[in-house]
Formats: C-alpha cells, sequence, structure tokens
C-alpha cells in the first residue's frame, strides 16, 4: 500500500479534480468507473464541484455506491443518499442506473444482505472475487470512525463479510456499511476531511494507532490518499 498526504487550502477544488483525473484514468483502462462515496457533511461541496466540472463526465459508465448509509429514508436530511441526489446526481444528471442506493428505509439486516448481494453480484460480472472499486472515498468522525465503522462496534471486527448493518450504541442506531475486507480491496481510496476540525486525531490515526478504526484502512494492493483541507 502507497500512502500520499495532500495539505491544501483549496480542498474543495483540488478534491474534485483529484476524483476527475481517477475516474478518466479507469474509464481510459477499463471503461468504467466504480467510485462509493462517503457521507456527512464533508463531501457535499466536494461533490457540488464535482458535478460542476464533471458534466461531461459519461457519468453512464459509472458505477456509484455508498460506503456507509443511515437507516432513514432516501428523502430523510440524514440520509448519505439524499444528500449525494442534491449534491450531484441530480446537478450531472447521473443517471439512476448508475448509482445503486443502500435501502435505508427497510430492515438493517436485509438492506445489508440486498446490497452485499448486489456488490457480490457486480464482482461475478467481473470476474473478481470481491468487488474492486476504483477509488472508496471515506470521512474521518470525531472518534476516529470511518464509514459506518465505529470504535469497538461488531462490523469493525468482520473479515468476511462485504456489507453489514451495523448497531452503533453512542447513536443508539443501525448503520448500514462496507466492511474493511471490502474498502482495503479498493484500488483507491482517498479520506476526505477538514483537518482544522480533527488535527490532533489526524497525526494520531496517520501514525496507526489502531484505537481509531480509520487506521485499519490499508487497501492491500491499492493507493491510499489524505486530502486535508486547511484554512
Ligand atoms: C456518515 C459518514 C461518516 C462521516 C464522518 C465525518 O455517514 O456520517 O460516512 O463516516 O464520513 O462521520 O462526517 P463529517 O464529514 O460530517 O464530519
Amino acid at each position: 500500500m502507497s500512502r500520499e498526504i495532500l495539505r491544501t487550502k483549496t480542498f474543495v477544488a483540488d478534491a474534485a479534480n483529484f476524483i476527475v483525473d481517477l475516474a478518466r484514468k479507469a474509464l481510459a483502462e477499463r471503461n468504467e468507473f466504480r467510485i462509493a462515496l462517503s457521507g456527512g457533511n464533508t463531501p457535499r461541496p466536494v461533490y457540488t464541484e464535482l458535478a460542476r466540472i464533471g458534466r461531461d463526465l459519461p457519468w453512464e459508465k459509472t458505477l456509484i455506491t455508498f460506503g456507509d448509509e443511515r437507516c432513514v429514508p432516501p428523502d430523510d436530511e440524514q440520509s448519505n443518499y439524499h444528500m449525494a441526489c442534491q449534491a450531484l446526481f441530480m446537478p450531472a444528471n447521473v443517471p439512476e442506473k448508475s448509482v445503486m442506493q443502500m435501502r435505508g428505509e427497510i430492515d438493517p439486516q436485509i438492506a445489508a444482505q440486498e446490497y452485499q448481494d448486489g456488490v457480490d453480484l457486480l464482482a461475478t460480472q467481473r470476474g473478481e472475487q470481491i468487488y474492486r472499486h476504483d477509488l472508496i472515498l471515506l470521512g474521518l468522525g470525531d472518534d476516529g470512525h470511518t464509514a459506518s465503522l465505529f470504535p469497538g462496534t461488531a462490523a469493525l471486527e468482520e473479515i468476511i463479510r462485504r456489507v453489514v448493518a451495523n448497531f452503533v450504541p453512542k447513536l443508539n442506531t443501525w448503520r448500514l456499511t462496507f466492511t474493511l475486507p471490502l474498502i482495503n480491496h479498493a484500488r483507491h481510496v482517498c479520506f476526505l476531511v477538514n483537518a482544522a476540525k480533527h488535527a490532533d486525531l489526524i497525526e494520531r490515526v496517520l501514525k496507526g494507532d489502531l484505537k481509531y478504526p480509520a487506521s485499519r484502512v490499508n487497501p492491500d494492493l491499492g493507493k491510499l490518499t489524505w486530502i486535508l483541507g486547511e484554512n
């Protein structure tokens, strides 16, 4: 695994350009771009910028998955799918067939199994054991969680399944999330983080403190990039 750290005062532009560059590379090599979106607040302006500079990307050749989802309906303000629709899918006219929504509105266990079946089908159709994303975007929570892999939760210890439902006691709620086996199988993983918010935590994670789930993201045969927005 190779790792690069980009500290930037033009976070949104640099992150959006990073994604477009990887998209063009994947499309040139495999005529397809497989990206998993992260949720929360940090990526929203990046997706808006991506919709602006990436309007001419062949979105019909892009497969968009979600690294995690809240267990809420798709029109809920808390939904990562809802945020991505507003910031990216609608402005960039991304076709529905390019987006795989995690169904937060149904039973979490069923939704996780359904999503894992979908990802596994994509892998089988491409002759892969485990679906290999070209790019998985991740965020960093203030407890060092990433996707919905929270400290001390069962999903963090999952070594076989690709997608699970994960109960998060601190939030008293269920989440749907990629597991480390799926995340670490990506060609490229990129953390998008507001460094001003998490300066100390970032340093501890970068030093590999395994107390923090984000420290366990190490793509086996891929690259890891941290894009850190600085004021
Ligand atoms: C989610 C995310 C989560 C997020 C971090 C950071 O569904 O909330 O996937 O892992 O990336 O909590 O969130 P902010 O970008 O809002 O700080």
